[in-house]
């Protein structure tokens, strides 16, 4: 069942009914300036860091759903109504939501009058731009008044929830004209403030929330609303809010539109007054003057979607399915950009309290958005490489705003380093800019202690090197991955924090998923020497990667028999074996070792992947482990502490799925590879929405997999490593244009029936135009002909002089 559908052509998801099985969210904003917004028009707006810059308030978690937004009540004689449905719930003559790329639109009509609101973040301003138009569309002269609501957050949004024996006494604003200032905190240590504005006189407004609300009272049934009349309330302590009435007279058949804005100021410290205690408001009035008309707003709209026309340009599909197009061309992507700025802090499932950004989500992130904006690819590797320690180690988690390392989670999970050459290795394969690697990059970020990017590099591939266990395995230590796979942590006490308690290191847990990405990354990392001329390293590390290729292959550590064991633990015991009564197969070393191109030739890659088919498989997807534990294991952690089928325990993590559809890519499966793609892939997944109950334009994080009593039921949408590694997937490896050191290289494998197809590829400045004949091949270049000219292999010399490239590919 579906709640909406695609207009591929205006590149939105349009939603029916503002009924949808979980609030269907959209992200506005693409640089530090950022609002959540659902189809319901609740959500809220941050600046840059959602813990510590929140301007709006929101409430997780509660009843009913989805509470608080930016939301617009229409007063029309005795009925009250929102053109987003919610809070008033009021039942609505029409309405639909249309989630565009970085903008939203909502209609709706009640008794004769119609409500319009397009919300989006400007390209280069922080605040939020809504326009709402009413219009009369009865017979009758309509005299309707206006409301608009935002409760604002006091800047630290932890603080916010928690501290209220301070909270209820430190809130202040200002009115000046139509414009509501909240300057909480503006008197002591803060230079910025927030305003909501709107672009005409107003009737009146509200800026404490009781008086707004009324008390005991919600934002579904607002008592100044009720009453028509707002009070010219002033907050002082308590909960400032920002509340417009405007009162509005329609003629039959006539529209009014009205501009509101929503910014963020920060005034230099030495000009934070115009008077005494009176804030300094010309930059927020220099930025309200810039959105004071229809035609100035339009003419931003039509700056963001020609910024999206030009990034979803750089990879385009032309094929003869429709949803591979809508999902490679503007979804898939659109999420790699969001997942970009988010990382994991803030969707409607990570409170933007908790995590800022995760060293190794980061690194994968950058894969899927590398193509389209290099240089903050380029800027977010120095970012994410500063927090790395000098022996190699990383910070799990920094802050975006201060950019630092997060203490409270530490170091230790083994995995990390290597994600750091898998990004930089994606940047300079994109970009050629080698000259990113002579980048002088603090340690710890103190700069006193910098090294090359290059040094970086040598040393998370070092640690690994060097940090190995019983079977020359590398160490796992807190987890690698997979967070839940606590092989130190032995934790026996509630509320003991599985990614924290315990030793951040063992000398015996290992994990054949790290060895599996040590022969990836080693790999690359080895290319990157070669390309610096350091031949010696270059060498050495290939030795390295050829004795864990050997490793993971022998039946005394890696290889189980039918498939990859997966880790062991702190006893020196098998997980993910035959040998486990629970969990004794893991996708993860299955999906890496092979698309690492571990077991190849030997043909172990086929029979791991044949065992995740026939162990692992489900009609939604391809779950993480089976069987799932049905009892707590101490010496395992949080991976068991899951009920089966949910998250990590036996749950269809879609992160993972793309690595066995790249896998079944590596040995040439097409068919398999896009089966295992389109399991999860949203646009499939659309027809069951009553089912799947996330969003279905984006990926989520989790399906609940065979042994869950909800089955199909996804979970934690839009911040997931899902989003690049699948558009890695499909565009890498299934469309198989994938950028070499050297040049694109073009190596589809599609399934059988697939058809021709073509992709426009933008890649260091020269247009690519590839044409596909597939021949009813799954995999193989019989013929690559460039600008007419035959040549071997499949990698296209990259040659800076032309503009364009004529590319024709015949499978076989
Ligand atoms: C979740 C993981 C997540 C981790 C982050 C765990 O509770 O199951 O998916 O990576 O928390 O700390
Ligand atoms: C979500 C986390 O963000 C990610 O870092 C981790 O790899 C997966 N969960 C699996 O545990």
């Amino acid at each position: 069942m579906k709640f909406g559908h695609f207009d591929d052509e205006h590149r939105e998801y349009v939603i029916e009914t503002p009924k949808t099985p979980l609030p269907w969210i959209n992200y506005l904003g693409s640089k530090e300036f950022f609002t959540l917004i659902s189809n319901t028009c609740g959500g809220y707006t941050f600046y840059k860091d959602a813990k510590l810059l929140r301007l709006t308030r929101y409430r997780y978690n509660d009843v009913p759903m989805d509470i608080n937004g930016k939301y617009f009540y229409i007063k029309d004689g005795d009925t009250v109504w929102n053109p987003g449905w919610k809070p008033t719930q009021t039942d609505l003559d029409e309405y639909e939501c249309r989630h565009g790329i970085g903008y939203s639109k909502f209609k709706g009509v009640k008794n004769g009058v119609r409500a319009d609101v397009l919300t989006f973040v400007p390209v280069n301003d922080n605040c939020e731009v809504s326009k709402l138009v009413v219009t009369n569309d009865s017979s009758v002269e309509k005299n309707i008044s206006i409301f608009s609501y935002v409760e604002w957050c006091l800047w630290n949004a932890d603080d916010d929830s928690r501290n209220f024996q301070r909270n209820f006494s430190t809130g202040e604003v200002e009115v000046k004209g139509s414009a509501i200032y909240h300057k909480t905190e503006y008197r002591e240590r803060r230079n910025h403030y927030a305003v909501y504005s709107v672009n005409a006189p107003i009737a009146a407004f509200d800026t404490a929330r009781d008086s707004f609300l009324g008390l005991y009272h919600y934002a579904g049934n607002p008592e100044a609303v009720l009453n028509g009349k707002l009070t010219n309330s002033m907050a002082s302590g308590w909960s400032p809010i920002a509340a417009h009435q405007l009162d509005v007279t329609l003629k039959p058949g006539e529209s009014k539109s009205y501009v509101f804005v929503l910014g963020y100021i920060e005034n230099p410290v030495e000009d934070k007054w115009e008077a005494h205690n009176v804030i300094n408001k010309k930059p927020a009035e220099a930025l309200l003057a810039k959105y004071d008309t229809d035609a100035k707003v339009d003419a931003a709209f039509a700056e963001l979607n020609d910024q999206w026309d030009k990034l979803l340009n750089i990879y385009t599909v032309d094929s003869s399915n429709d949803k591979v197009n809508r999902m490679v061309n503007i979804w898939n992507q659109y999420q790699c950009m969001v997942t970009f700025n988010m990382s994991r802090s803030a969707s409607y499932y990570e409170s933007g309290i908790g995590r800022g950004m995760g060293f190794r989500d980061s690194c994968q992130d950058l894969l899927g958005f590398v193509h389209l904006i290099p240089d903050r690819a380029r800027e977010r590797i120095i970012d994410i490489a500063s927090t790395q320690f000098e022996d190699g180690r990383a910070y799990h988690q920094y802050q975006p705003l201060t950019k630092k390392g997060n203490s409270d989670i530490g170091s230790g999970f083994g995995d990390d380093p290597l994600w750091l050459i898998a990004g930089t290795s994606a940047y300079i394969r994109e970009t050629g800019d080698a000259t990113i690697l002579d980048e002088m990059v603090p340690f710890d970020n103190d700069a006193s202690v910098a090294q090359t990017l290059m040094e970086h590099l040598r040393r998370s591939f070092g640690y690994v090197d060097t940090h190995r266990g019983p079977h020359r395995l590398p160490l796992i230590g807190r987890a690698d991955w997979n967070d839940c796979l606590n092989l130190n942590c032995h934790s026996t006490q509630p509320g003991e924090s599985f990614q924290t308690f315990g030793p951040s290191e063992g000398p015996v847990a290992e994990s054949v998923f790290i060895g599996g990405m040590f022969v990836k990354y080693g790999n690359e990392y080895a290319d990157l020497c070669d390309l610096k001329g350091l031949t010696d390293e270059a060498a050495k590390v290939r030795a390295s990667v050829a004795e864990m290729n050997e490793i993971l292959l022998d039946s005394n550590a890696g290889w189980d028999g039918e498939w990859f064991v997966r880790a062991y633990d702190s006893y020196g015991n098998k997980v993910g074996s035959k040998e486990c009564e629970e969990g004794k197969i893991y996708i993860e070393p299955q999906g890496f070792c092979v698309l690492a191109g571990v077991g190849k030739e030997s043909g172990q890659a086929q029979k791991a992947l044949d065992s995740v088919k026939q162990h692992l498989d489900t009609k939604y997807g391809v779950m993480i482990l089976q069987p799932a534990y049905t009892v707590y294991h101490e010496e395992l952690g949080e991976v068991s502490s899951y009920p089966p089928g949910y998250k990590e325990n036996a749950g269809i993590f879609c992160h993972n799925n793309p690595w066995v559809s790249i896998a079944e890519t590596v040995i040439g499966r097409g068919d398999r590879a896009f089966e295992v793609y389109k399991k999860t892939c949203p646009a499939y997944t659309e027809e069951i929405s009553e089912i799947h109950r996330t969003e279905p334009y984006i990926y989520c994080q989790m399906v609940a997999g065979a042994d869950a009593k909800f089955h199909g039921e996804g979970k934690n949408s839009w911040l997931t490593g899902t989003a690049a590694w699948t558009f890695v997937n499909i565009s890498q490896y299934i469309l198989g244009v994938y950028p070499t050191l050297k040049g694109l290289s073009v190596d589809p494998c599609v399934p059988a029936d697939f058809g021709d197809f073509s992709v426009k590829r933008i890649y260091r400045g020269v247009e690519y135009d590839i044409t596909v004949k597939q021949n009813g091949a799954q995999k193989g270049v019989k013929e690559l002909i460039v600008d007419g000219a035959k040549i071997d292999g499949t990698v296209i010399p990259y040659d800076a002089s032309k503009k364009t490239v004529k590319v024709e590919v015949v499978m076989g």
